[in-house]
């Protein structure tokens, strides 16, 4: 059995104000009327038996929505508060049976080139049937610090160096034999549990822990909050010796900060200024003088102004305004 893991409890704060909680970047139909988490369903939607949607009580509803556009067999599986991915992952693992191989992906992501994604999938299955956590390998064009790198020697993974900073990201661009970390994963449920389990006790342990008290699919608020939040890609990635890469030539983008939005706009014909200026979510005109490579970012209730080297910093100015609202 082969089961397609979406993780859809991001809120995509680095792309505040287009993203928010109550309207995540998965969810917004930006894309020719599609949003990119159905596009990720429809991408996915011959390689799976069945869809396990990892998502929270705030976007549920949402996710309950985009479903009804598709005839697949798919559960959920809604979690009382986010505890990052290394949880979320073995909420999925825990449902499913051990030998079962998870495709895990985010929700959030572009994916172009169906031939070669699926190349890679079918390999990574197969790798996975073997006893490997498998990782999708992207060829890196610039010192991103938003990402993980993946170490690699033909399909061995020599390490795994989860969002180095800009001296290490150059470092490996530089080394020749790294990977961007793509973010989808594939193994068996019953390995990641174990490696889950050898790496991060405590994480595995309390996981567990909320996953056996769950009544009717419920898990349960307080006891969630004992989870330590941390991602997959620091509690096993980084640690696990029994990872495999499969280089990946589909085109990818994940969205992530809004330099990768700017990237993936003007691969794709969007305005853009002699200086490198772009403005998104408004058609008013506009004027940038004596600035360079700057995004205005317009939505109803929010403007953002920022130079397109800075994408990572937006991530504080959403959690700034938490903490004011
Ligand atoms: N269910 C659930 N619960 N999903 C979550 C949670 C959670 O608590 N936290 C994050 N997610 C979902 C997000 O919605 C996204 O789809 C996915 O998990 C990955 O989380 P991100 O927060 O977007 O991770 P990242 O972008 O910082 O880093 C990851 O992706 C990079 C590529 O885009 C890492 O895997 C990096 O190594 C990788 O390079
Ligand atoms: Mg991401």
């Amino acid at each position: 059995m082969v089961t397609h893991v979406i993780l859809t409890g991001g809120i995509g704060s680095r792309l505040w104000p287009l993203s928010r909680k109550t309207q995540p970047k998965q969810y917004l139909e930006l894309f020719d009327g599609k949003s990119l988490l159905e596009m990720t369903i429809a991408r996915n939607a011959n390689v799976a038996d069945k869809i396990l949607i990892v998502g929270n009580t705030d976007n549920h509803n949402l996710s309950v929505e985009v479903m009804k556009k598709f005839a697949v067999s798919h559960s959920y599986i809604v979690e009382s508060t986010p505890r990052n991915t290394a949880a979320a992952i073995a909420f999925a693992a825990f449902e499913s049976n051990p030998d079962d191989v998870l495709i895990v992906t985010p929700s959030d992501h572009i994916i172009d080139g169906e031939f070669f994604y699926k190349k890679s999938l079918n390999e990574a299955i197969k790798l996975a049937n073997k006893n490997f956590l498998v990782t999708f390998g992207i060829k890196p064009t610039k010192p991103e610090t938003g990402y993980g790198y993946i170490e690699f020697e033909g399909e061995d993974v020599l390490a795994f160096h989860e969002k180095p900073d800009l001296e290490k990201a150059n470092h490996f661009l530089e080394k020749g034999n790294c990977y961007w970390n793509s973010g989808l994963f594939c193994f068996k449920a019953g390995l990641y549990l174990a490696e889950l389990e050898k790496q991060e006790p405590e994480v595995y342990k309390q996981s567990k822990k909320v996953w056996d008290a769950n009544i009717a699919g419920l898990l349960d608020y307080d006891l969630s909050l004992q989870i330590p939040s941390i991602s997959i890609d620091y509690a096993v990635m980084e640690r696990s010796k029994n990872i495999k890469v499969v280089p990946s030539e589909f085109n990818w983008s994940d969205l992530g900060s809004f330099e990768s939005v700017y990237d993936y706009l003007l691969q794709t014909g969007h305005p853009v200024d002699a200086n490198g200026n772009i403005v998104i979510g408004s058609s008013l005109h506009t004027s940038f003088v004596g600035v360079k490579n700057c995004l205005l970012v317009h939505t109803p209730d929010a403007f953002l102004v920022l130079q397109k080297e800075n994408s990572q910093e937006v991530k504080q100015v959403y959690q700034n305004l938490e903490i004011i609202n």
